[in-house]
């Protein structure tokens, strides 16, 4: 039999029995490559033999490498139109039964996420028949394995379970959370929110609830940290006042959690549990907690409250916002942790909004002037990158008087990144301040960039004078821009004689024909003489671009000629671009 692949490489013309060898070869990667193609095997082989022959095989399959089990776990959550539809889903339960109870997590976590789909799909019967006691015998299993990936199961097993069945599940669920196994309780607890969205309403305060209180208090940290996950889904399901009295004394003692983790993951989510409790219940009771964390002794934590202030901040009355949470933001500005002053300078500046004018003014634009100094560059740049926000508060007259020197400083930034950021904020910048008021501040410094050591820099640069020529019209180009790019084109060193073309080029299509052809395109035909060859090909290149830009007759008496000239260079790039040129010169002449 021939067992090479048709030429047209339509694959269903394997023979199954290459497919099937393929998921039996040594090599990791051929096996890995079959169990993706799964779905094309089991096309090719049929329902019925997928279920009597695949599936077996996959089941026994099950000691394989992870990557391949990963594969497996992933393709079997797709596979119920290959065994038949829904009447036969009930097979694919058995290779994930196998996987969920594997060593490595992935693998059953990716088993348990399958079979929560396979499980959706499942008629009454095979639920009652084979899903749910299958959900039992993992939460039973001997391996803790298999009790882990059982706490996952339990919300799609509830949601299609009877009611004699549902309360039997939840007794279950309660034996898991108080597993002698610190691993199965913490699946327990992080399962705990998905879980009480499909449990009865009255049964998450009688049940549930005292699950979660004997979590909180669990002696290992990596425990109590997941069950900070539970907070806000419990605090959003039930009525308001319930959950006020038994969730939030859990969020109070969380932010003071022995574990800085534990205190991490709550500052995490506080915002969600502000959500879940509403606004009033988190201005009286939150806010404590929240200046506790913005506070903490560990910088991790710091970090995490720190990245939530504006968020959290926008829940609060602004009388709260001055008294309570601004002198921890003063505090955070020059906090010893660069990453603490990071995360604070990302969101500071949303605090203009929610302060308004004059408060901005008087409180946080001193913090914004001395997060613009810090000697972190990541601090730096977090500020820049929202200026906008500040600016719409204050107006561009106050930022300017009191932002704009600090701008200037960073515009010669010694890290480069920073100076990107000033650069790339320039037009928006410029389009506030207005021509005049631009170019007296910031249009020296937009030419300094040209010549920049740093090639992003120079390209970022000569992007910026394009989009300023935009701005402030081709005539305020001509006056302002031209002159100054011209004047830099006998610079020494040819790399900055290069950003001068570059520059020409990206200001050629903005200003007027006239200036193009009597006072551009002159210094670009120039350069045509350089001694360095790598000038020479880029004035071919940019003479190219320069031709649809101008009349036929300016191809003819000056551009052509110049070509024609490269065209007899003695290098070969030099020969070879202006001979592209030339051809782009015949297509319009001759048009
Ligand atoms: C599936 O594999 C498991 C071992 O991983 C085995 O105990 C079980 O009998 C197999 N089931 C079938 C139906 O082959
Ligand atoms: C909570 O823990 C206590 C003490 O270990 C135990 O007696 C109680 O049954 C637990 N409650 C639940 C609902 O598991
Ligand atoms: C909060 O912590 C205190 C002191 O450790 C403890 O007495 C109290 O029971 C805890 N409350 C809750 C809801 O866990």
């Amino acid at each position: 039999m021939n067992s090479t692949p048709d030429d047209n490489g339509d694959e269903s013309l394997y023979p199954i029995a290459v497919l099937i060898d393929e998921l039996k070869n040594e090599d990791v990667a051929l096996r890995l490559n079959s169990v993706k193609r799964l779905s094309t095997i089991a096309l090719a082989l049929g329902e019925e033999r997928t279920r009597k022959e695949l599936i077996p095989f996959l089941n026994d399959s099950s000691e394989d490498e992870d990557e391949v089990l990963l594969a497996m776990a992933e393709e079997l959550g797709r596979f119920v139109p290959y065994v038949g539809g829904p009447n036969h889903a009930h097979e694919l339960l058995v290779p994930l039964e196998s996987l969920c109870c594997t060593e490595e997590t992935v693998v059953r976590d990716k088993a348990v996420e399958s079979m929560s789909k396979v499980g959706q799909d499942l008629p009454e019967s095979s639920v009652a028949e084979s899903f749910i006691p299958l959900v039992k015998r993992l939460a039973t299993g001997e391996w803790f394995t298999s009790r882990v990936s059982a706490c996952g199961l339990f919300a799609s097993a509830y949601r299609r379970a009877g009611s004699t069945q549902r309360a039997d599940l939840r007794a279950m669920y309660r034996d898991l959370c108080a597993d002698d196994t610190p691993m199965v309780r913490r699946s327990a607890a992080s399962n705990l929110g998905k879980f009480a969205e499909v449990v009865e309403p009255e049964m998450i305060n009688k049940e549930l609830i005292p699950q979660f209180q004997n979590l909180t208090v669990d002696e290992q940290d990596s425990v109590r940290l997941l069950t900070v996950d539970g907070c806000g889904p419990l605090a959003r399901l039930l009525p308001k006042d319930d959950a006020v009295r038994s969730i939030l004394p859990i969020v109070q003692n969380f932010s003071q959690d022995k574990s800085w983790r534990v205190r991490y993951n709550v500052a995490q989510q506080l915002c969600q549990m502000c959500d879940a409790l509403g606004p009033e219940v988190s201005r009286r009771e939150l806010v404590p907690a929240f200046v506790r964390l913005l506070r903490d002794s560990e910088a991790e934590v710091r970090v995490a409250a720190a990245g939530k202030v504006s968020v959290f901040c926008k829940q609060l009355a602004n009388d709260q916002v001055m008294q309570a949470v601004l002198p921890c933001v003063k505090e955070l500005s020059s906090d010893s942790s660069q990453y603490v002053r990071a995360a604070l300078a990302a969101v500071v500046m949303e605090l203009a909004p929610v302060l308004g004018k004059a408060a901005t003014i008087d409180s946080l634009l001193p913090v914004f002037l001395s997060l613009l100094k810090d000697e972190f560059p990541d601090v730096r740049l977090n500020i820049i990158s929202k200026l906008d926000q500040v600016n719409q508060v204050i107006g561009i007259d106050l930022l300017a008087q009191s932002l704009l020197p600090a701008i200037e400083e960073l515009a010669e930034d010694k890290h480069w990144r920073v100076r990107l950021a000033i650069i790339e904020y320039i037009p928006l910048l410029a389009s506030q301040l207005g021509a005049d008021f631009f170019e007296e501040k910031l249009g020296p410094q937009c030419m300094r960039w040209l010549q920049d050591s740093v090639y992003s820099i120079r390209e970022a640069a000569t992007r910026n004078l394009m989009k300023l020529a935009q701005e402030f019209g081709p005539e305020w180009a001509r006056d302002h821009l031209v002159p100054p790019v011209l004047g830099m084109v006998n610079n020494p060193h040819y790399l900055y004689r290069m950003t001068v073309l570059v520059a020409i080029a990206s200001l050629a299509p903005v200003v007027s024909h006239d200036v193009l052809c009597a006072t551009m395109l002159p210094v670009v035909v120039s350069c045509s003489k350089d001694k360095v060859p790598n000038i020479k090909f880029n004035v071919a290149k940019m003479l190219e671009k320069l031709v649809p830009l101008v009349d036929a007759s300016v191809v003819e008496r000056t551009i052509k000629p110049c070509l024609l000239e490269l065209h007899e260079d003695a290098d070969v790039d030099v020969r070879f671009f202006a001979h592209q040129a030339l051809s782009s010169c015949d297509a319009v002449t001759a048009a």
